[in-house]
């Protein structure tokens, strides 16, 4: 480390322990002859020196053998430029130093720079790599240079402080919320090979921009996949790859909007998330309510919607599958309303207790408008979805798409089309059944151990089940308070309602909606473990 000065004031020359302090007049004899077990101390063009770090000191008098802590100024300027990151340059190093030291505030408005031709000799460069910086910083209005006057600080009131980082949220050591795939599951393998596949083989224009529906080979996958597993009615033609089924709802809902649509039905309780890709597409969202048996779509013709987003395979968060008649009332209703039907299949595939319910969607593909997702049945990482769309609406929604304009990686999705072809994606579905089955069966024997006055309600399905909290005892905020200090994360099923009528709230029980997809492996356990016995001491003081 070099300390140099470029002011007239003469300074004796001083090693120091974090650096070496150099008059100006005397850099080149130290540069051109290194101290002995001292870093390369080099004339100083870029990379020629790379291991030392430079300091400009203008001004600056060390008083003792430790300058970086008694620095005084000479009354010039008084600040301390460290060159530290060489490897864009020395004109990068002295721009960022410069910039560092104005928003520090080591430079003030108005203080002048040395000249280039002082700073270049100081620093033993040539004197276009200073004039190159200057520039530079000049045109990004942090200098200002006058004819006559040399270069000095601009009015840095203009540069407006960086926001603050806000502080880094704790995550809890242990976490049952709902939502998550089992992240060690992910077949990092057959993904891996699938993928290595694709880079070599893929032709040159899948390297370019995709169609707005997403790679065909996608689309014929998925095709074969919907109609097999999910016994959707659909073609290639009619599907559209999204990022999510997140993200393909929120592109169905701005085309309902742009067809007129002004008031959503929305499954009360349902994902916060959802409603909040609703709201932001216009469109007013008004509570369907839910029961054991699904929404109660009885109540969608009071309701003045022209259209309702609804999860029938497995109500999200109740975890009831919608009642057959049920389904044949909410088509009835679409029909008779003209309104669009949009069916949340976010985890259909995964049913442990029998074989999964056939999507809605088949018993009218030209009003209901299906979305699915690997992010429950493979990775929320990969953002791959897709919409099952009813031809007529068809180019509503690849507008709708293009105004999004976010897609999942077209390599990602000729990858996850060989995966289906290959019989990959089906393999893993059938493993996961088993994995969640073992987790959904451990956390009920758990729950029965401890705390057997718990009711666990809901289908054995998907990634999260409903624990049902006695109605009188501690209430769902005390729980899941109370569970937070001892560093375990859980969730109520009151955050997922949003109806506000006194009569459906007074039939709301308290819930805990515990998910089980997640953590991966042995923590999933651990975590079981500290609900029971959590549970047990809130329910041996109650
Ligand atoms: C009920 C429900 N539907 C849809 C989604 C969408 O998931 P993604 O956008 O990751 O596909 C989620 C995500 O958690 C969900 O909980």
């Amino acid at each position: 480390m070099i300390l140099m000065k470029y002011s007239t004031e003469s300074v004796a020359p001083s090693y120091v322990k974090a650096g070496v302090l150099v008059r100006s007049r005397e850099r080149r004899a130290v540069a051109s002859s290194p101290r002995p077990g001292s870093p390369c101390l080099g004339p100083g063009g870029p990379g020629a020196c790379s291991r030392v770090r430079r300091y400009v000191h203008n001004g600056l008098v060390p008083r003792s053998s430790k300058p970086r802590t008694s620095w005084t100024s000479s009354g010039e300027l008084d600040f301390l430029v460290a060159l530290a990151d060489q490897a864009r340059g020395l004109s990068a190093a002295l721009q960022q130093a410069v910039r560092d030291a104005i928003r520090d505030g080591r430079l003030g408005s108005g203080q002048p720079l040395p000249s280039t031709r002082a700073l270049a000799s100081d620093l033993g460069v040539a004197r276009g790599t200073v004039v190159e910086a200057y520039e530079q910083l000049a045109a990004e209005g942090w200098l200002v240079a006058r004819q006559g006057l040399g270069t000095s600080v601009a009015d840095i009131r203009s540069v407006a402080p960086a926001p603050a980082e806000p502080p880094a949220a704790q995550a809890p050591r242990l976490d049952l919320r709902p939502g998550h795939a089992d992240p060690s599951s992910f077949p990092r393998q057959n993904w891996a090979a699938v993928t290595r596949k694709v880079l070599a083989e893929a032709p040159d224009e899948a390297f370019g921009y995709a169609d707005s529906r997403g790679r065909p080979e996608l689309r014929a996958a998925l095709a074969g996949y919907l109609g097999r597993a999910r016994a959707v009615r659909t073609t290639a033609a009619s599907l559209l790859v999204c990022s999510g089924a997140g993200h393909g709802m929120g592109v169905a809902f701005r085309a309902m909007a742009a067809r007129g649509a002004r008031v959503l039905a929305v499954e009360d309780p349902s994902s916060p998330r959802l409603r909040a890709i609703a709201a932001g597409a216009g469109l007013r969202l008004v509570p369907l309510p839910c029961d054991d048996l699904g929404a109660r779509v009885v109540a969608l013709p009071s309701l003045g919607a022209d259209a309702v987003v609804i999860t029938p395979a497995h109500q999200f968060p109740l975890g009831v599958t919608l009642a057959s008649r049920r389904r044949s009332e909410l088509l009835a209703w679409a029909r008779a309303s003209n309104a669009v039907i949009i069916e949340d299949d976010y985890d259909g595939e995964l049913r442990y207790d029998r074989q999964p319910v056939g999507a809605l969607q088949a018993l009218d593909p030209g009003r209901v408008i299906y979305a699915g997702t690997t992010s429950k049945s493979l990775s929320a990482a990969l953002r791959i979805g897709w919409l099952a769309v009813p031809p007529q609406l068809m180019d509503l929604l690849v507008d709708a798409c293009r105004q999004v304009s976010a897609w999942p990686s077209s390599l990602d999705q000729i990858a996850m089309a060989r995966f289906i072809e290959a019989g990959l994606f089906d393999r893993h579905i059938r493993r996961m059944r088993g994995i969640y089955r073992q987790r959904r069966d451990l956390l009920i024997a758990a729950l029965a151990a401890h705390v057997p006055m718990l009711r666990v309600t809901g289908i054995a399905a998907g990634g999260h089940a409903l624990v049902r909290l006695p109605p009188g005892g501690p209430g769902e905020d005390e729980v899941i308070n109370g569970a937070a200090r001892c560093d375990l994360a859980l969730e109520g099923l009151g955050g997922y309602r949003f109806g506000h009528d006194a009569a459906e709230l007074a039939r709301h029980e308290p819930a805990l909606v515990i998910g089980y997809g997640s953590p991966a492996g042995r923590s999933y356990r651990a975590a079981v473990a500290a609900l029971g016995d959590y549970l047990r001491s809130v329910y041996a003081r109650a």
